[in-house]
């Protein structure tokens, strides 16, 4: 086996993106365009990985050298294109002597197997360079594979070809092994007369073939797998079909996936076996789902991570812990901190934030939980509010286990409910409740009888009043 380098192309502007944002930088599946091609080199055998950088070169440095710090950060001078990227990045290795993987940094979809064959083929064919072209039903915007008598003999860019080389459907795929001694002599002699006054790669090709060296190309039949992002729209239907990959091999996996193109999942989720995912369940970052828990429909869960057997419907949660067992939903709203025990419920049209909520513990109905622990088995009554806030500061309420608070109560923090206290409905909570106790703070009822008959003549309620009291 010969020495592998790899050089990762990323020093480009990616204007048609149009975006204040690297282009590189822009997420799919839960990761950057970059950070998907320097997972797949990552996994590859090369002694060096180096990738180029220009444009916002410090932004997507930090990406790199926090996610991948054995990469090394190369950086390209005022001389543009792609040539001239990899003929910074040659030097940059020294005096490297065996083969060069070139990737391009936008093409995110492109995996170990399909290199390895590459690879394969390159050494194979004895080829000073190989290069993987694909055929496409619209080679709009790639460079074109110019052959004659059906050998390669070269590559045009669209802005420099002609109608007949604009015809040509093959297209290349931007991703090449060459020899890299090869590679550095013939690319010292590159110019940048050209459409775009660029150094370009793809002239190496053609010069290489002249001088009778033997330089291959390597048609790929799976077209994701080198589709280039340019703009948003590539970078939308490259991240469906990445998505649609994902959704697949969970299944093949033991995931029921009800309807796969309205379920997004990173690349970064774990799930268990039997995990059923309905309708239109979006899964991000760091999210776990366990054995034989459902999520969904109309539910997006970022970095949260789900037990066992647990059900979550119609809801939104980030940075929380769902056990085993418990249910969330409809209509919940779970921020960070909340952390649901085994067998316990959040129910419709709950919020909760640092809340942690003890085993078999219920909050039915319509409430704020916010800064809250709540022990094992406490029930909160429908429409409560945890008031954390003075307007200054966040101070905490503690529920004890096995509490029953009524409907509509506002625990004023920071303040202690006992173990198996109850307050009663409507209460406003200012003091603590000891064990046991039972806590009410009702004004007396009073009822002015013939108010409204008083103060309201002639409205519809007070002849409805008049009816029944006649
Ligand atoms: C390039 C190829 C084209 C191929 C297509 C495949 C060239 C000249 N053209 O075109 O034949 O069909 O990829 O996707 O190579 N970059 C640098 N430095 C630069 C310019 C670009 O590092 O000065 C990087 C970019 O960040 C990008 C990659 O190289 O990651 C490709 O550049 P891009 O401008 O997107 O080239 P294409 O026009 O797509
Ligand atoms: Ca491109």
């Amino acid at each position: 086996m010969r020495d592998l380098a790899i050089v990762v192309l990323a020093a480009g502007q990616g204007t048609r993106m149009k975006s204040a944002l690297p282009k590189v930088l822009h997420e799919l599946a839960g990761v950057p365009i970059l950070g998907h091609v320097l997972a797949t080199a990552s996994a590859l055998p090369a002694s060096k990985i180096a990738v180029v950088l220009r444009h916002e070169k410090e932004l997507i440095e930090n990406y790199v050298l926090s996610h991948f710090p054995q990469v090394m950060v190369v950086n390209q001078d005022e001389i543009p294109g792609t040539g001239r990227a990899a003929e910074q990045a040659l030097a940059a290795l020294g005096d490297f002597d065996g083969d060069v993987l070139i990737l391009s940094g936008d093409v995110p979809l492109i995996d170990v197997q399909a290199i390895n064959q590459l690879l394969e083929a390159h050494s194979q064919s004895a080829s000073i360079g190989t290069m993987v072209s694909v055929v496409l039903e619209d080679p709009n915007g790639y460079g074109r594979v110019v052959r004659v008598a059906g050998k390669l003999h070269h590559i045009v860019e669209q802005k420099d070809a002609n109608l007949d080389e604009l015809s040509v459907t093959e297209v290349n795929a931007g991703l090449y092994v060459f020899d890299a001694k090869s590679l550095t002599s013939m690319l010292a002699e590159v110019d940048t007369n050209n459409a775009q006054s660029e150094k370009y790669l793809t002239d190496v090709v053609g010069m290489l073939l002249q001088r009778g060296k033997k330089v291959s190309a390597q048609v790929i039949a799976d077209h994701w797998l080198v589709a280039g992002i340019n703009d948003r729209a590539q970078l939308a239907e490259v991240a469906a079909e990445l998505n649609s990959r994902i959704v697949r091999a969970w299944q093949l996996a033991g995931v029921s996936i009800q309807e796969p193109h309205s379920t997004w999942i990173d690349v970064t989720v774990q799930l268990g076996q039997d995990v059923n995912l309905l309708p239109s369940t979006r899964l991000h970052g760091l999210t776990r789902v366990g054995v034989g828990s459902t999520v969904g429909p109309d539910t997006s869960l970022r970095d949260v991570e789900v037990g066992q057997n647990a059900k979550i419907s119609r809801t939104q949660a980030d940075s929380a812990r769902v056990l085993d067992g418990a249910t969330v939903g409809p209509f919940a709203f779970l921020r960070p901190g909340t952390e649901l025990g085994p067998n316990g419920k959040i129910g419709a049209f709950v919020e909760t934030k640092n809340a942690k909520i003890g085993a078999g513990a219920k909050v039915p109905h319509l409430s704020y939980v916010g800064d809250a622990e709540i022990g094992e088995g406490a029930n909160i009554g429908a429409g409560t509010i945890f008031a954390n806030y003075d307007g200054v500061n966040k101070h905490r309420t503690e529920i004890g286990a096995h509490a029953r608070t009524g409907s509509g109560n506002v625990f004023v923090a920071p303040v202690t409910i006992g173990a198996g206290a109850y307050t009663a409905a409507g209460s406003t909570i200012r003091r603590n409740v000891e064990a046991g106790a039972l806590a009410l703070n009702p004004g007396p009822q009073k009822n002015l009888a013939g108010w409204v008959l008083d103060q309201r003549p002639g409205s519809a309620s007070a002849n409805a009043a008049s009816e029944t009291t006649e």
